[in-house]
């Protein structure tokens, strides 16, 4: 059994979404994914465990991927170019990339434009051997504990210092590398990758595991993301930009829209990535250590009376005949909400999948004296994919 989190969230009780590829051993009681509804399987069939190598995200659509690829060539059974405009993990790129599609992931914070440089835009016949060399390179940098052990393994408890110290050494090596861009983005990306692999956590850096998890005794090790080839279609490309200011820019046979849904910021879940791709060593407070800007950097995708114009803003404004939307029954918007704004663009048909949630609601959160807080709530939510196209899709399952 794994020991008890802290929460040290200000929540109090942490997220409670589900957090993809969460490996804690009390998440095994899961039920099992839902049926692909005769939907093409996940894209990475054939991959090996692709899925288990990237990092944990919560609201990543790993468990979904063949629902949202399945959508995608429905609407193009040709192929063609796909916008992701919140890509995060860049699951849904890498799969579509790998599909044939020219892919354009695009995201508001530094790590995840990392991971999409690395998973979209970088080719794998232009960079593994490459990439594979600097890695033979950073296993053999001699560990040496500096901010990052301070701040998210002595101050806070997300890693063990012993592979702190391994990852201080290497993210430091990397820095002095000066490697080109999308090359030091796969290199990142591994050592992200092998952090992840290793941490004390639940799938957020917000709170942390009160005894070592068993894997963060672990040392790191680093292994060569996933990369794909190139697509006949055209280069993929990454980019960093806020969906809003960026949606008149955006043109693409279909745009896939997978905002956060309520008030939790990625950025503070994920501070530890986001200190590590840009290395700036910000300032940080709180128990988690969180990087100071994450009081200023706010998307109004996480605010109530944000969201709505927020979306409808880039609904408007992107330039495609075709737009898929995930959402789920417990954010901000509800799906007569969501109907009613994408109706404006053509014919709506909703995809319902049922999911577990935040392994967190099954493990409990307890406090720093092991005591469980907060209550247990429904334990199954339901992912909708909103398909909006101009003439309606025989799709399996939309209602
Ligand atoms: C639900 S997650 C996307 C998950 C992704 N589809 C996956 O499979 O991993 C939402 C993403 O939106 C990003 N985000 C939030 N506000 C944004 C904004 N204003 N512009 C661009 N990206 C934003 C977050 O950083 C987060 O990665």
């Amino acid at each position: 059994m794994n020991p008890p989190l802290y929460s040290v969230s200000e929540t109090g009780e942490g997220d409670r979404e589900a957090v993809e590829g969460a490996t804690l051993k009390r998440s095994a009681g899961f039920p099992p994914p839902p049926p692909s509804f005769g939907w093409s399987p996940s894209p990475a069939k054939g991959r090996g465990r692709i899925g288990e190598r990237m990092i944990k995200y919560i609201g990543s659509k790993r468990a979904l991927l063949g629902h949202v690829t399945g959508a995608v060539r429905a609407a193009l059974p040709d192929g063609g170019t796909v916008c992701d405009l919140f890509s995060g993990s860049a699951r849904v790129g890498h799969a579509l990339k790998g599909q044939g599609f020219r892919v354009w992931s695009n995201d508001h914070n530094a790590y995840a434009h990392t991971l999409a440089t690395a998973y979209v835009q970088a080719d794998r016949e232009r960079w593994a051997a490459q990439a594979e060399v600097v890695l033979t390179e950073l296993r053999t940098v001699a560990p040496e504990a500096g901010w990052f052990t301070k701040a998210f393994c002595e101050d806070a408890r997300f890693f063990h210092p012993d592979n702190g110290a391994r990852i201080d050494a290497m993210r430091t090596r990397i820095e002095a590398m000066g490697l080109e861009p999308e090359l030091k983005a796969v290199v990142l990306v591994a050592l992200m990758e092998a952090a992840d692999r290793v941490d004390s956590t639940a799938g957020l850096q917000m709170a942390y595991m009160k005894q070592w998890a068993p894997r963060a005794l672990k040392p790191l090790e680093l292994r060569l993301p996933d990369l794909l080839l190139g697509v006949a279609a055209g280069p993929c490309k990454a980019t960093r930009g806020d969906a809003v200011e960026i949606a008149d820019q955006v043109e693409a046979d279909l745009v896939y829209l997978d905002p956060p849904y309520n008030q939790h910021s990625y950025l503070a879940n994920y501070h530890c990535w986001e200190s590590l791709v840009l290395w700036d060593k910000p300032e940080t407070y709180g128990v988690a250590n969180k990087r100071v800007d994450v009081k200023t950097r706010k998307s109004p995708f996480n605010s109530r009376p944000g969201i709505g114009p927020a979306l409808q803003s880039v609904v408007e404004r992107v330039k495609t005949p075709n737009l898929i939307v995930s959402f789920n029954d417990e954010g901000y918007l509800s799906r007569d909400d969501l109907t009613a704004m994408l109706s404006a663009r053509g014919h709506v048909q909703v995809v319902e999948i049922p999911r577990p949630r935040y392994v967190g609601a099954r493990i409990g959160i307890h406090n720093r004296k092991g005591e469980k807080v907060g209550a247990v709530g429904r334990l199954r939510n339901v992912e909708h994919l909103f398909v909006v196209t101009q003439e309606p899709l025989s799709l399996p399952v939309a209602a």
